[in-house]
């Protein structure tokens, strides 16, 4: 990006989104960053505290389903690039309500590709639409292998299936409208600032307060681990050199089955909390597995290693570590977001499992 460019991100008061938001902010003063965010339980504006009053950052409260805001938002800021993490992530909740993920990955998806065309229509010269997605499109790994960029698509869960229509949907819009994209997939996340109805900080939370470690069937499945950071560097080097039109996948090189996962992060508690070795771990609970759950994803992260040279900065055990501390040296944090509307999906969701 040349100049001063004004880039929209999207979901910027979520998990990945406020680390991306941060790293723009802070790496690149010159830039103007507008966050579009429409606050639902997942998004924190507390998220963002340390950089809210920045002189290049502005925050717009909008639903990206909401076309006319959107293109307000284009009409008011010169927008020269779209960053779109914005959606619903949670897989458990796409289980029991999958039309709040058509609503927002699809519809919202789609709305906001048509008022990025609209609004770049004079032409599309240092102009670039970057779609963040996820690992999941590819489906589920059982004999051993890889995703690659070339894996074909085989969503197994709503919440993946409007993952993957989303993608197809920039692709449509690249090759259709020529629109300049780029999109990429990456492996599960984990650090700061995540909320606590997925797995490492909902256990943190749970062994925290000493309540059962609801670990799904018999914890067999396995993840492959990105430190959020490192994910948020991976965005930056993929916006500014990625080529238009490709995809890349992102992922950490760091396979855990659940249940290994867990027992590391009981040691690590134990440590900081001043608990006896394995005290902790009395406290996992094998629960009713998630309907359909995805064996094993692992990514092949080779191609942005080689081409644009990234890579992870961080071991898991290093990441692990800050990423307990912080959820220890915020509990002020975790108890605001574990308030209110949380309390009753965890005891739905949870509720005789
Ligand atoms: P998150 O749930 O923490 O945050 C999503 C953000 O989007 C929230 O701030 C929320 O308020 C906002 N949002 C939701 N619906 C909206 C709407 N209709 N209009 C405007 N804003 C809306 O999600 P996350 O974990 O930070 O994921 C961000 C993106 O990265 C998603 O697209 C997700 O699919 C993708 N991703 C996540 C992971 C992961 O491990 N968390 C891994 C790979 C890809
Ligand atoms: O792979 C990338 C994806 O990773 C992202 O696209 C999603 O947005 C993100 O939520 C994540 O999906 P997962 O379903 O893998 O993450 P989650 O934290 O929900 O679960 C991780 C694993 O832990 C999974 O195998 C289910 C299991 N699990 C989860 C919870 C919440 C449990 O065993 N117990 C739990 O209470």
């Amino acid at each position: 990006m040349k100049g001063t460019p004004t880039i929209l991100i999207t979901g910027g008061a979520g998990f990945i989104g406020s680390h991306v938001v941060r790293r723009f902010v802070t790496k690149y003063p010159q830039y103007r960053i507008v966050n579009l965010d429409a606050l639902t339980y997942a998004g924190n504006l507390e998220n963002l505290r340390d950089i809210q009053n920045a002189p290049n950052y502005s925050f717009v409260k909008a639903d990206i389903c909401d076309a006319e805001a959107v293109a307000k938002v284009f009409r008011e800021h010169a927008i020269d690039g779209v960053i779109h993490l914005a959606a619903e992530s949670h897989v458990d909740r796409s289980i029991t309500d999958p039309l709040a993920f058509v609503r927002t990955n699809v519809f919202g998806t789609v709305t906001l590709l048509n008022a990025t065309k609209e609004a770049w229509k004079g032409g599309f010269e240092g102009k670039r639409f970057y779609h963040v997605s996820t690992d999941e499109v590819y489906g589920s790994l059982h004999d051993g292998g890889f995703f690659i960029e070339e894996t074909p698509y085989d969503p197994q869960s709503p919440y993946s299936a409007s993952k993957a229509s989303s993608d197809h949907f920039v692709r449509a819009y690249g090759n259709t409208y020529k629109l300049p994209f780029v999109l990429s997939n990456c492996s599960n996340n984990y650090g700061s600032h995540h909320f606590p109805e997925k797995l490492i900080p909902l256990m943190i939370n749970n062994i925290r307060h000493n309540r059962p470690l609801p670990v799904y069937g018999k914890g067999e499945n396995v993840r492959d681990w990105l430190w959020v950071e490192d994910h948020a560097a991976a965005i930056d080097t993929i916006f500014h050199t990625g080529k238009n039109g490709e995809t890349y996948n992102i992922g950490g090189h760091n396979e855990w089955k659940n249940i290994d996962l867990v027992h590391l992060l009981c040691g690590i508690m134990d440590r900081k909390l001043g608990r006896a070795e394995g005290e902790s771990a009395k406290l996992i609970t094998y629960v009713t597995d998630r309907a359909g759950h995805d064996l094993r994803y692992a990514i092949d992260a080779s191609k942005i290693e080689r081409e644009l040279g990234w890579r992870p900065s961080i071991t898991f055990e290093e990441g692990l570590e800050r990423t307990v501390d912080w959820y220890l040296a915020n509990t002020e944090w975790l108890d605001h977001v574990t308030s209110g509307t949380y309390q009753q999906y965890y005891a739905e969701h949870y509720a005789g499992r």
